[in-house]
């Protein structure tokens, strides 16, 4: 995926300010930086969510605005930070909806398995009954996800996937994203604000502070004491792990 020169403003202020990067495939790449810089932006307008108002997309070798929308559905999930189906679904059947784009509306033998994994993969068996407005943020967190992983794409989008998630199952989902990587050869771009999770489970880092790429690198390259300190206006320390650059703050 090429990015070139994106341009987004709202009511007149630009929020996102010529951004241009190449997405390196089969990795994670975690886009990370403070509140209102621009991330979710950026990832709406390279999944086409977001109409761009200047610069491009270039998805696969074709503009993403030429691409037909089931096509496009059926290369590239993306889960956003404001995930909500407006329906009385239980967890089976919202995860079931990630695979219409596959199925034309017809589940069949192959989509149940792909379902039955996706439900076990976030850990929802128990619930897979329940109506989604009656779990927890966590457990309904869990459920859009298994719903986009059940979508089975090339590409996958996650707005702060680890949202609401307690630290049992935020590292379970940042492992599972790392399987989708290693074993699937999917290519994942996430926004994080735990940069603790994307320093340990992304291979790239692309740092935004107001609408610009302020850091694009291996983690290695971006995870520095000075980087962070400058993207985040507080004092970091790094600390190595398994010869992963692992930042405290204070
Ligand atoms: N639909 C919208 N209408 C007006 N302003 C928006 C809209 N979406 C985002 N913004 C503004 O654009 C800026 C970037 O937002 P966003 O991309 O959501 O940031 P991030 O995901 O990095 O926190 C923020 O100042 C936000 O208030
Ligand atoms: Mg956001």
């Amino acid at each position: 995926m090429f990015v070139k020169e994106l341009l987004k403003k709202y009511n007149g202020k630009t929020v996102v300010d010529g951004v241009s990067f190449e997405l390196p495939k089969g990795k994670v790449i975690s886009l990370i930086g403070p509140n209102g810089a621009g991330k979710s932006t950026v990832m709406g307008m390279i999944s086409r969510l977001i109409a761009q108002d200047d610069g491009s997309v270039d998805f696969e070798g074709k503009d993403i605005s030429k691409w037909k929308s089931r096509e496009l559905a059926r290369r590239l999930a993306i889960l956003t930070q404001s995930n909500h189906v407006q329906m009385k679904l239980t967890v089976r059947e919202l995860v079931a909806f990630g695979r219409f784009p596959y199925s034309g509306n017809r589940i069949t033998d192959e989509d149940e398995e792909i379902i039955e994994k996706a439900i076990a993969y976030m850990e929802l068996e128990e619930f897979e009954d329940r109506f989604i407005d009656e779990l927890s943020g966590g457990q309904r967190q869990r459920a859009y996800i298994a719903m986009v992983i059940a979508q089975d794409t090339e590409y996958v989008l996650l707005d702060e996937p680890t949202n609401n998630l307690d630290i049992y199952h935020a590292t379970n989902m940042m492992k599972i994203v790392r399987r989708l990587c290693d074993e699937l050869g999917k290519t994942v771009i996430l926004v994080l604000h735990e940069i603790n999770y994307a320093a340990f489970y992304s291979d790239y880092i692309c740092a935004f502070v107001d609408g610009k790429i302020s850091k694009f690198g291996t983690v290695e390259e971006v995870m520095t004491k000075e980087n962070l300190s400058e993207i985040y206006r507080v004092d970091f320390e790094i600390l190595e792990i398994e010869g992963k650059p692992l930042s405290i703050y204070y």
